[in-house]
C-alpha cells in the first residue's frame, strides 16, 4: 500500500518525532477527518489504534495509515460500537496490552443525516444523542484511568515538551447558532461540548487536558458528501457562505489535532477550537446565502422520502 503524501494530511511546520513514544487511541478512526488526524500523530511518532463499526474499513485504513511511518504500529478494531460501553472497555483493555497504554484519545464516532424535525422519530433523533453524546461519554470513560497514568507520566509543567493525557472530543458548531435539518446533531453535539468543558473542569487537577475540535464544511468528507447531493440539486455555490470562499481540507483539522496534543497547546483546556474558515459566523451576514428565507423550510423537500 502506498503513502499519502504529507501534504494531504498535515502541513510541513511540526517537527519530526514529537509524538514518539505515545499511542493514540481514536474512535470513528477510519473516517475521513478523523483517519486524516491519526495519520499525522503516526507521522510524528504515534502508534495508534482506531475503533469503528465496519470491521473492513475499520482493518483497511489502519494498514493505510500505518504506511505514514516506517516501524508504525496501527490497530484497527472493527465491530466496536462506542454506544456500547463495553465494547470500548475491551477496545482500551487491548491497546494498553498491544500499545502499552494511552497518551492521547480523539472522540470522533458520530452519526448523522439531514431531516427536519418534521420527519425525525423519536428513536431517529435518540440514535443521535446515542452514537454522539453518550458515545463520548462511554469513550471518556474507558480512556480516562489511562488518560490519568499519562498525564502523570508527561507531567504538564509548560516547559515539559513530553505531553499526555489529552483528549479532544469532535463537535460540530450546529448549536452555535441552532441549524435547520440537523435538530438531532445540534443537540447531540451541544452536549459533547459540555461534557469536554466539564472534563476540563475535573480533570485538569490530575494533568489532563480536554478539548473540542469543530470542523467545519470539510472537502471530500462523508458529511460533505451528504450535504453535497442535496447542494448538486441547487447552485452548488454554498461555499460562497464561507468567509474564506472555500471548503476545508482534512489537513486543517489534523494541524489543530496536532497543536493541541504537542507542546505547543499545554495550556489550551476547556477551550472550543473551531476550523471552518468563519463559516459558522456567517449565515445572518447581509446577503449571505440564507438572506432570503429558504424555501426548504417552508415545504417538505428534506422529509425522507424512504426509509434507507
Ligand atoms: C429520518 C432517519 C434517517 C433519515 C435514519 N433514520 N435515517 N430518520 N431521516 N435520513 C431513523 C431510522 O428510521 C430509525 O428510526 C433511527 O433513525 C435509527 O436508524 P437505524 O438505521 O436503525 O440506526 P443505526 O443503524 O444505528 O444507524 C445510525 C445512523 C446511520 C446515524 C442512522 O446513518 C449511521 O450509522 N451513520 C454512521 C455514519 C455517519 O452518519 N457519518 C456521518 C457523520 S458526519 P425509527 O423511528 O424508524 O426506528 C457528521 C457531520 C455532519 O456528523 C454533516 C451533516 C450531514
Amino acid at each position: 500500500m502506498a503513502a499519502l503524501p504529507e501534504s494531504e494530511y498535515m502541513s510541513s511546520v511540526w517537527k519530526d518525532g514529537i509524538f514518539d513514544n505515545k499511542v493514540v487511541f481514536c474512535t470513528g478512526g477510519a473516517g475521513t477527518i478523523c483517519s486524516a488526524q491519526v495519520r499525522a500523530l503516526v507521522r510524528l511518532g504515534a502508534n495508534a489504534m482506531i475503533i469503528g463499526r465496519n470491521v473492513e474499513k475499520t482493518e483497511t485504513m489502519a494498514k493505510s495509515i500505518a504506511t505514514a511511518r516506517k516501524g508504525s504500529k496501527v490497530i484497527g478494531i472493527g465491530a466496536v460500537d462506542v454506544r456500547k460501553i463495553q465494547d470500548l472497555e475491551g477496545a482500551v483493555a487491548r491497546c494498553v496490552k498491544e500499545l502499552g497504554g494511552i497518551d492521547y484519545v480523539i472522540a470522533g464516532a458520530a452519526g448523522n443525516f439531514i431531516s427536519p424535525i418534521s420527519g425525525l422519530s423519536s428513536n431517529a433523533f435518540k440514535t443521535v444523542i446515542d452514537i454522539d453524546t453518550i458515545g463520548s461519554f462511554n469513550t471518556l470513560k474507558a480512556t480516562v484511568p489511562e488518560l490519568i497514568k499519562s498525564a502523570k507520566k508527561n507531567p504538564n509543567t509548560g516547559t515539559n515538551p513530553s505531553t499526555g493525557g489529552r483528549i479532544i472530543f469532535i463537535s460540530a458548531s450546529f448549536h452555535l447558532t441552532g441549524m435547520p435539518l440537523q435538530a438531532h446533531a445540534a443537540v447531540a453535539k451541544a452536549g459533547v461540548d459540555a461534557l469536554s468543558a466539564t472534563t476540563a473542569l475535573e480533570y485538569g487537577p490530575r494533568g489532563i487536558t480536554s478539548n473540542i475540535i469543530t470542523p467545519g464544511p470539510i472537502s471530500g468528507t462523508e458529511g460533505m458528501a451528504r450535504l453535497g447531493s442535496r447542494e448538486a440539486e441547487g447552485n452548488g455555490n454554498a461555499y460562497k457562505k464561507v468567509p474564506l470562499q472555500r471548503y476545508g481540507l482534512v489537513k486543517e483539522i489534523a494541524d489543530g489535532t496536532i497543536y493541541l496534543f504537542s507542546d505547543a497547546g499545554n495550556y489550551v483546556n476547556g477551550e472550543v477550537l473551531v476550523i471552518d474558515g468563519g463559516d459558522w459566523r456567517s449565515p445572518g451576514a447581509p446577503g449571505g446565502a440564507t438572506s432570503a428565507y429558504p424555501d426548504y423550510l417552508l415545504d417538505s423537500t428534506f422529509e425522507r422520502k424512504s426509509k434507507l
